[in-house]
């Protein structure tokens, strides 16, 4: 695919208040990389609260003729490990990391404490119910890396799902108990290509059954999944939320076609969107009932509040999927200190890797990108596989309308009609079944759902898991 060569690179100052916020065939291997599994458990990791469980991190080497190595760090579940399934979480971007974000902000046993200087418990980890493997991917994400550092302008989704695919299989030669374990993607935001993407090429390669993964299902939170939809879902979502005037949504529908190869090449169209653009580039456009960062010391307004449209190319501008580069700074001191990097095997503690929480230059750089993954949902339901779709509803990044439009192309007859759920007596937000996906709403919740809603989340991660409805009485 050509370059991208238009681009909006969007980046918000926001706030959470309180939250964030090998080369070889698997088949015949039988050999143990390097370390193994208790060469990467993680014994002295500064700060971090006293545990119970087993947790792991290092690398696993996915392309040995170019020297590429993804970073994982796995948490066994925290009660009965040997029974509960191995789930995958990975965040979006593309460009960001698994482990600043997913880990360490949102449904990760340690978070980073925003006071202190270290780690606190989350009571609400998401290890309560699985064994959670995050996964920095693909190269140059994170601590992840190649050696051939050419790579990193070739990335695209293939790339990151062939690599993801590949280190799963040397994972397994780490972990192999984990081999035939009940498996689970789960992601959110730029993650809703990369998810449905890796699970159909596990799909695809498990007809070779010495390469077989148990794969039960995904697990989607605000996705990027159809851009058309996306789009037409942004632009009603900052209508109908008093983002944009009436003049500018009339201006939008009559000029914009979203579904269009030159959708840009419309002035009128392009200038319409810009105006959502500089409006939700004054508020927090993955939560936009919270405040903004305006007290950030690391970054002036002007540098945390870029906007570059480049109109004058057909390819569709893309806005960085769901993150919050003020909260993160100290995330970035966290994972830069030697002591962590050596505890995490990242690097030996004294030739540091440069952990950033997301790399522009990829986000930038992003050279193939599917335009929509309905089709792949087809696939995987025809499959049976168990698909949720969750959606914080006061996101206007990946919107709850944007995620309807692009569900409802599917045209799935509904066995469960609209109704709540419930968490705590409280109604936590909607929900509707159809046969093969189960849709969900969070109420109050911005794009990191887990961030605003981690009890919630815990106990809609739970229903998933079990495949029961989430509850829909008080
Ligand atoms: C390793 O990566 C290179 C460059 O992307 C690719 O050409 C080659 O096929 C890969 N090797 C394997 C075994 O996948
Ligand atoms: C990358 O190069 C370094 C330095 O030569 C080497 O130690 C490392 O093993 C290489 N990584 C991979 C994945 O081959
Ligand atoms: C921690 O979570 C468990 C299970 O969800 C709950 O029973 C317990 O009360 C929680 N503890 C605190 C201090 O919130
Ligand atoms: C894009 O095209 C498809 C197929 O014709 C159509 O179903 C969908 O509604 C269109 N989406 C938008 C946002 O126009
Ligand atoms: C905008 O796109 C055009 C055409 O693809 C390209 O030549 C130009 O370099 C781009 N400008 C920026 C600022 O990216
Ligand atoms: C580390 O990465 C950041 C962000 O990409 C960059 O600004 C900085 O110069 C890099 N530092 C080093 C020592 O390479």
């Amino acid at each position: 695919m050509d370059k991208f060569s238009t681009l909006v690179i969007f980046i918000l100052c926001l706030s959470l208040k309180g939250c964030c916020r090998d080369d070889r065939k698997w088949g015949g291997v039988r050999r143990m990389e390097s370390g193994g599994e208790n060469g990467d458990l993680v014994t002295n990791l500064p700060g971090q609260p006293p545990v119970s469980f087993k947790h792991y991190a290092g690398y696993v080497t996915v392309n040995q003729t170019s020297g590429r190595a993804l970073f994982y760090w796995f948490y066994q579940a925290i009660t009965s490990h040997q029974d509960k399934p191995l789930v995958l979480w990975l965040n979006g971007g593309p460009g960001c990391s698994s482990v600043g974000y997913g880990a360490t902000q949102e449904i990760g046993p340690f978070l980073v404490d925003l006071d202190g200087k270290g780690l606190k418990f989350n009571n609400f980890s998401w290890n309560r119910e699985a064994n959670m493997l995050f996964l920095e991917s693909p190269v140059g994400v994170g601590f992840s890396y190649s050696n051939t550092t050419t790579e990193y302008a070739q990335l695209g989704d293939d790339f990151t799902a062939i690599d993801a695919y590949t280190f799963l299989h040397n994972w397994f030669l780490k972990f192999p108990s984990y081999r035939t374990r009940p498996f689970y993607i789960a992601g959110e935001s730029y993650a809703g290509k990369y998810v449905p993407e890796l699970a159909e090429l596990i799909h695809d390669r498990n007809k070779d059954p010495s390469l077989h993964i148990d794969l039960k299902g995904i697990l989607l939170g605000n996705p990027e999944t159809s851009d058309a939809e996306d789009w037409s879902g942004m632009v009603d979502y900052a209508w109908s939320h008093a983002v944009i005037s009436d003049e500018t949504y009339k201006t939008i529908q009559a000029s914009c076609d979203f579904n269009s190869s030159d959708t840009w090449n419309n002035k009128d169209c392009s200038h319409g969107v810009d105006e959502i653009i500089n409006q939700y580039n004054k508020i927090d456009i993955y939560s936009l009932y919270t405040s903004v960062c305006f007290a950030s010391t690391a970054r002036s307004n002007d540098q945390s509040r870029q906007t570059v449209m480049n109109q004058s190319s057909k390819m569709m501008p893309r806005i960085m999927g769901g993150y919050d580069p003020c909260l993160d700074d100290y995330a970035t001191v966290f994972y830069n200190r030697p002591d962590v990097q050596k505890a995490l095997h990242a690097s030996d503690g004294h030739n540091l890797r440069n952990w950033s929480i997301c790399n522009d230059n990829i986000f930038n750089g992003w050279k193939q990108s599917k335009s929509s993954v309905i089709p792949i949902y087809r696939k995987l339901i025809s499959a049976g596989l168990r698909i949720w779709v969750y959606s914080g509803d006061t996101d206007g990044r990946v919107p709850v309308l944007s995620t309807r439009y692009s569900l409802s192309l599917l045209g799935l007859p509904i066995t469960k009609r609209w109704r709540p759920w419930y968490h705590e007596k409280e109604v936590s937000g909607w929900y509707q079944e159809y046969e093969g996906l189960t849709f969900a709403t969070f109420r109050g919740a911005g794009h990191a759902v887990p961030c605003f809603k981690p009890s919630n989340s815990l106990a809609f991660f739970s229903s998933y898991l079990l495949g029961e409805s989430p509850p829909s009485t008080k």
